[in-house]
């Protein structure tokens, strides 16, 4: 298949720009498509054929359910049922934005969409392009991010033609993704309003419009345990994660810096190819391997905007062994080091 790239500016969508990626989600093709979080692979969340394709072309898991998004706050009475009134005020306060709704799902939502659940997820995002696609399709449209699954989320087009060029219809590049983690997903299928996914709207954020709010257990846990099984069945595999063997350092700032020099070196003089993981404040503090920046320790937004592509250009590099700092883990910090942990699959030295 010949993948189509059109660039558009999302701040200055022409009319009629999105026709040729409207009409390919009506008739049951796959369009990739940028969204404040991460770019979204989307198809039409009602028909099973092309949600099937979805799966095809990541590679996913059939049990791993879909977002749908949709463009209008009312839409979400199409696709669900007994929706509660903290749904409404949430939407209110937080859409169009990075979160994602879980709620019972009506019979129109077919299964395979929801892998199997009685429950369906709901986004409404904020940026234009993909507001502006859901709208002209007329399609609820069903997106998982849109990398290979496994692989960290795409952040910018470039990132998508690397994992799904010949594999999907159309992509469209509307420049970086502005947030760059995946939306916080919080269930209101259940008593308790639960958070499965930490995202940039944090814990508080939701508590101030809604009151008490519980996180899966899994979210808060440091080491894997086997006999706890996330509420959001994506994030029980393995994700996020680069090809090279990541491992987080954590304790007092120059004590780590001290010991991943310490490490890169070993591992330079061994032959070994070693990337650092840095931020603006320590970059020229490390001498060994290919030192990366993130962000700025001063500004966690820029860290979050800066995981997923940093762990790109080391699978671009080859690179084998991945040393990085560790992120306070309150509010934005606890989405961050949320993926990073799980990029690490949870290795972490203790200084
Ligand atoms: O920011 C985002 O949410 C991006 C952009 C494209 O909108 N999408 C995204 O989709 O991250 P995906 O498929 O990569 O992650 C969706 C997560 C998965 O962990 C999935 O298991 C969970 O949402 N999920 C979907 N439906 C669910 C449901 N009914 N119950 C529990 N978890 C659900
Ligand atoms: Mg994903």
């Amino acid at each position: 298949m010949k993948t189509k790239v059109i660039q558009l500016d999302t701040e200055d969508l022409q009319e009629g720009s999105l026709g040729e990626a409207a009409e390919i989600l009506k008739k049951g093709g796959l369009v990739a498509f940028p969204t404040e979080t991460v770019y979204g692979l989307g198809a039409n969340a009602l028909d099973v054929n092309a949600s099937s394709k979805i799966y095809e072309a990541k590679g996913r898991p059939s049990d791993n359910p879909l977002i749908i998004h949709i463009s209008r706050v009312k839409d979400m009475e199409i696709l669900a049922q007994d929706i509660p009134k903290k749904a409404y005020q949430l939407a209110e306060i937080f859409w169009p934005g990075p979160l994602t709704i879980i709620l019972k799902k009506k019979e129109c939502v077919p299964y395979q969409t929801t892998g199997g659940l009685d429950t369906v997820a709901i986004r409404l995002p904020a940026n234009h392009i993909a507001r502006n696609l859901i709208e002209v399709s007329g399609v609820y449209v069903a997106a998982p991010s849109a990398n290979i699954s496994g692989k960290p989320s795409p952040t910018t087009a470039q990132h998508v033609i690397k994992d799904m060029d010949g594999k999907i219809d159309m992509i469209i590049d509307g420049g970086s993704a502005t947030l760059g983690l995946e939306s916080t997903i919080i269930d209101l299928s259940g008593k308790v309003p639960m958070i499965l996914r930490p995202g940039c709207i944090t814990k508080i954020m939701l508590e101030n419009v809604i009151g008490q709010v519980e996180y899966d257990p899994i979210i808060l846990q440091k080491d894997p345990d086997i006999n706890l099984v996330p509420k959001a069945p994506g994030m029980k595999y393995r994700h996020y994660a680069p090809e090279g063997k990541l491992t987080i350092y954590e304790g007092e700032i120059n004590k780590v810096i001290d010991a991943i020099n310490q490490k890169a070196q070993e591992k330079k003089e061994n032959g070994n190819s070693v990337g650092v993981i840095a931020t603006d404040e320590t970059s020229t503090l490390y001498h060994f391997g290919v030192v990366k920046t993130i962000g700025s320790r001063k500004d966690e937004a820029s860290i979050a905007a800066g995981l997923y592509g940093i762990l790109r250009e080391f699978d671009e590099l080859r690179t084998e062994y991945i040393y990085s700092e560790n992120f306070a883990d309150n509010s934005l910090g606890q989405a961050i080091m949320n993926r990073l942990l799980k990029a690490a699959g949870y290795r972490v030295v203790k200084i």
